[in-house]
């Protein structure tokens, strides 16, 4: 594993000096710190070439963030690759530094604003965490809580309620690269607002999950007093929430096209829906220039109505019917003591693929 990070790590290099002659390319992108394994502490630095000059500049200001960084990365690219695991984009990552998304992260559709989105929102849950548990010394607990409440009611603020304020400040620090205006006064959006939108509703998606958890305190449970704080929702949770708003997320015109509806002019958006520029592809077929994977050979489910439908998934191509064998520890006994006693069984059973 060593080796092969490292070996992707120069391969890294190599392909960055290729873009570097070829500015034209696609540029590498720190998400991809949460697809590689390459995850050793030791091995991140402020001067790693995924980074963008700007990035590289505020993580020499606070290198204590780096490891957030690093955390908040996988744990946004395995919640939307578990999201999306039934649909026909699946949220794949690439090992290419200049991939990592593929085409999606800048297609300026729908699945580009949940990349943005959920990106966002790890950071901030990541830099968060790492607050509460008081890694940091810039931030830590949220004490404007604290000593607060209603005593009277029998409950008052305490523990340690998430600080969400300095995480949503470094997410929007680290991810929008530009602080330019975002008024969108000519009408439209661009791909670098629109980014900047989504990555703003993600951050939002933090604090609109977050919940008031308490502790009874009193004799014997009694519940006379009670202790409350605020906490952020596990991620999964965010990661759910975000891909509602997926759902529902909204077209919203290209500023660069030069026939623009006038009705779509200055149509409000609400800053947590997600936006995107152009409609997405079907994603059934293999299109190696666009990066699409298409859905053949992958695992269907013949009897869900769902997007993991054998119907839906494969796009009406049809399937085809494996049998597979499973064993299975079965039948298992306890020992008196101390041992469990289990059989092999083993089934049949059939799997489908998408032709
Ligand atoms: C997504 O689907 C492709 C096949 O289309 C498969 O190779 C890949 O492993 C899947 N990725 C994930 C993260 O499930
Ligand atoms: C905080 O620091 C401890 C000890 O160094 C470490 O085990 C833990 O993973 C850190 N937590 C976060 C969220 O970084
Ligand atoms: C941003 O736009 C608003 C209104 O469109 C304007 O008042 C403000 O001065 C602008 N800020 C910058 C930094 O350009
Ligand atoms: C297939 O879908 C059905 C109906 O949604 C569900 O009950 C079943 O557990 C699924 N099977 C697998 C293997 O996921």
């Amino acid at each position: 594993m060593e080796t092969r990070s490292s070996g992707v790590r120069h391969m890294c290099a190599l392909t960055l000096l290729l873009v570097s002659v070829c500015p034209l390319c696609c540029k590498a992108s720190w998400m991809w710190l949460g697809v590689t394994s390459a995850g050793a502490p030791e091995q991140l630095s402020c001067g790693d070439p995924v980074l963008s000059a700007r990035q590289r500049e505020l993580c020499r200001r606070k290198p204590f963030l780096l490891p957030s960084v690093r955390d908040g990365a996988q744990l946004a690219v395995s919640e939307c690759q578990n999201q999306f695991r039934q649909e026909r984009w699946n949220c794949s990552t690439s090992r290419e530094p200049t991939a990592v998304f593929g085409h999606e992260l800048t297609s300026g559709t729908k699945e580009t604003a949940f990349i943005y989105a959920v990106m966002a929102a790890g950071l901030v849950h990541s830099v968060t965490r790492s607050c509460s548990q008081g890694n940091m010394t810039e931030c830590g607990c949220d004490a404007r809580l604290r000593g607060g409440g209603t005593a009277p009611e029998g409950w008052h603020w305490g523990g340690c309620s998430d600080h969400i304020q300095f995480g949503t400040w470094f997410s929007r620090k680290f991810m929008d690269n530009s602080v330019k205006n975002m008024s969108t006064s000519r009408g439209g959006y661009t791909l670098s607002t629109m980014n900047q939108h989504n990555s703003g509703a993600g951050r939002q998606a933090i604090e609109r999950t977050m919940s008031t958890d308490c502790r009874c305190h009193g004799i014997s449970g009694s519940c006379a007093v009670k202790t409350c704080w605020r906490s952020m929702a596990p991620f999964k949770r965010v990661g759910a929430y975000l891909k509602e708003r997926y759902e529902q997320s909204v077209q919203v015109s290209d500023r660069s096209r030069r026939k623009m509806r006038k009705k779509d002019r200055r149509r409000p958006v609400d800053k947590h829906q997600l936006i995107y520029l152009n409609k997405s592809p079907n994603y059934c077929l293999e299109d190696r220039r666009r990066g699409i994977a298409g859905t053949r050979g992958r695992r269907c489910n013949r009897t869900s109505t769902g997007p993991d439908g054998c119907n839906l998934l494969c796009c009406g191509r049809g399937y085809n019917t494996h049998v597979v064998r499973n064993i299975q520890r079965c039948e298992c006994k306890f020992v008196w003591c101390c041992y469990v006693h289990c059989r092999r069984c083993e089934s049949m059973n059939d799997m489908h693929t998408c032709k």
